[in-house]
């Protein structure tokens, strides 16, 4: 445990947040939605950040976007390109970070970058299951087993965040369910794997205002590559991309739920959204309670997920 951890009166808290201002802050999936808001949020601090990500055309947007906060707040912006999926590619932007901040501490790794869809474990192809589970699991994974040895190594403070989701911890549903529960267990067995000398935590939120509808945007080519209508040619606004923009909650509440959780220790951060308050905890009270009383699973109604899904349910702009 670092000393700062020593002193804090939850062994997973840095309740002297202000320690972690002068490292890295690594981002991935950093260039848009949560990922960008937790970049944001960083810098804020007095982070260096690192916005990796596999969209360059986003990461250059994000870095012009975020250059003046960055600038006022003295530290560096990195963008840089990388496809968590794949172990090689993560250890190039293990290179490139470590030559870019040579003797700088890893103060934050999130590992946030993730991809919707797959369907239905009944419908879904060998090669959807690779790629949801190839990002979503195998990119935690290798990002984990690329940053932490790192940051174990450093006699300075740092924290893991993981991006599960609200999909994490209820009864699971389809391809990116599955994918989001083997998140939050790999970090559980993180937790117990760093013995306290890094503070870990899972973020699990509900609906965010983002692009992960259109995560199919990112296919890479050895997974079956971009379907034909997510091209950007052939790309029309998608109706439920939308709504995720139109309900969700803003990417900026799960970046400060985030801090408030590295500050106060809590490892299962239970995103809520304003407008649903109480569903998360819901969902995880209902699971276990159907786990310890024989009961069956069961996936109580959200009032925000309906909004989102059911397109009988006027925008805002039309109400
Ligand atoms: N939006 C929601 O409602 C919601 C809810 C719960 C959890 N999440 C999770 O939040 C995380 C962030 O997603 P978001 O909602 O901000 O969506 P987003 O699509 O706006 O952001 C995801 C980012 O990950 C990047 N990415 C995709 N594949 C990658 C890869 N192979 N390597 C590196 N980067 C890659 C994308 O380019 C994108 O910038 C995901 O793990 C997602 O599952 C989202």
């Amino acid at each position: 445990m670092s000393e700062e951890n020593d002193t804090a009166p939850h062994k997973n808290a840095h309740a002297r947040i202000e320690k972690l201002a002068g490292g890295i802050a690594i981002v991935t999936g950093g260039a848009s939605g949560i990922g960008y808001a937790l970049v944001e949020a960083a810098i804020a601090r007095g982070m260096h950040g690192v916005i990796a990500d596999i969209e360059t055309k986003a990461i250059d947007l994000a870095e012009k976007n975020l250059s003046a906060a960055a600038k006022a707040a003295g530290v560096k912006l990195l963008g840089c390109p990388v496809d968590v999926s794949s172990e090689e590619s993560v250890t190039a932007l293990e290179e490139i970070v470590a030559n870019e901040f040579p003797n700088t501490p890893i103060s934050m790794l999130c590992c946030n970058a993730g991809v919707g869809g797959g369907g239905g474990v009944l419908t879904a192809r060998d090669i959807d299951w690779d790629f949801v589970i190839g990002v979503n699991v195998k990119g935690v994974a290798n990002c984990v087993r690329t940053f932490v040895p790192r940051m174990l190594s450093q006699k300075a403070p740092g924290a893991v965040v993981t991006t599960s989701s609200q999909d994490g911890i209820c009864c699971a549903q389809g391809v990116y369910g599955v994918t989001k529960h083997a998140c939050v267990a790999l970090t559980e067995a993180l937790y117990n794997e760093v013995h306290g000398a890094l503070s870990v935590h899972v973020l699990c939120p509900n609906a965010v205002a983002t692009n992960i509808v259109t995560s199919e945007r990112n296919r890479p080519e050895r997974y079956g590559g971009i379907p034909k209508e997510n091209r950007p040619s052939d790309t029309k606004a998608h109706p439920i991309a939308e709504r995720f923009k139109a309900f969700g909650m803003a990417p900026s509440r799960c970046a400060d739920l985030v801090f408030n959780a590295i500050q106060s220790g809590e490892f299962y951060i239970l995103a809520e959204a304003l407008d649903d308050p109480g569903y998360v905890h819901l969902e995880a009270e209902t699971r276990m309670k159907a786990m310890l009383n024989k009961g069956l699973p069961f996936r109580p109604k959200s009032e925000l997920l309906a909004k989102v899904f059911d397109p009988r349910i006027p925008l805002p702009e039309d109400q």
